[in-house]
């Protein structure tokens, strides 16, 4: 499984590609909304950090509309991927973009035949939301497992982004599963590199070299 990072904040994407970690970018329009800049001048930016597909979000709801916010992002830069709604307006237009080989990411998918439809449509990428389900009560690991099923019964070659992820144990269950991909925020990106006994691993090593009094 490999990494994006979850945000549109240029410093946690510069501090999350300065780990070496990620290879690739989700935004949506309320990650951009609390940046406050114009949405064009950050999706140029993190194109200029990372090397690797940059998800940029349609704001239209009608699939002509989406297409022309589509081909408009599409300019920026290359590594531009159109993230779209999971509506049939989305999938009209899904299904358009790819015919042009343009990358797509369906987004807001909450059930397994949601993702099935994005597939057939010729997404590039789909993203089941598994933190929003937890909220409401629901697995969303179980959507994640269920769509890993799906794809692979149907050599379907569409990539499963696990999105919406809140924690650590998120992102071990999705990659155990076998998702493809998870948009992490930096926080939990943190947090993974985080073990008690790392610290006082380094601590005791540390403790020891300095009393035989050692030089490297
Ligand atoms: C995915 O691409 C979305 O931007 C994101 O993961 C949503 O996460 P949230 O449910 O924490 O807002």
């Amino acid at each position: 499984m490999r990494f994006f990072i979850d945000t549109a904040n240029i410093e946690e994407i510069k501090e999350a590609n300065d780990l070496g970690v990620i290879c690739g970018v989700t935004t949506n329009p309320s990650l951009i909304a609390k940046e406050g800049r114009d949405f064009i001048e950050v999706v140029k930016e993190i194109t200029d950090i990372v090397d690797g597909p940059i998800s940029a979000e349609v704001i239209s709801l009608n699939a002509e509309g989406m297409v022309a916010e589509a081909e408009k992002l599409v300019k920026i830069h290359k590594n531009i991927v159109i993230k779209l709604p999971m509506t049939e307006e989305g999938l009209k237009a899904t299904k358009i973009l790819s015919q042009r080989g343009i990358k797509t990411n369906v987004t807001l998918i909450f059930s397994s035949v949601q993702a099935l439809l994005a597939a057939r449509a010729g997404a590039t990428y789909v993203s089941p939301f598994v933190g929003r389900l937890d909220d409401i009560g629901q697995n969303g690991m179980d959507l994640i497992a269920e769509v890993v099923e799906i794809f692979n019964a149907n050599n379907i070659e569409t990539q499963i982004i696990v999105a919406s992820v809140r924690n650590p144990i998120h992102v071990s269950q999705a990659a155990t599963i076998g998702a493809d991909i998870a948009t992490v925020p930096l926080k939990v990106i943190k947090q993974m590199t985080k073990h008690p006994l790392t610290d006082k691993g380094i601590e005791n090593f540390i403790k020891d070299w300095e009393g035989a009094s050692l030089k490297l």
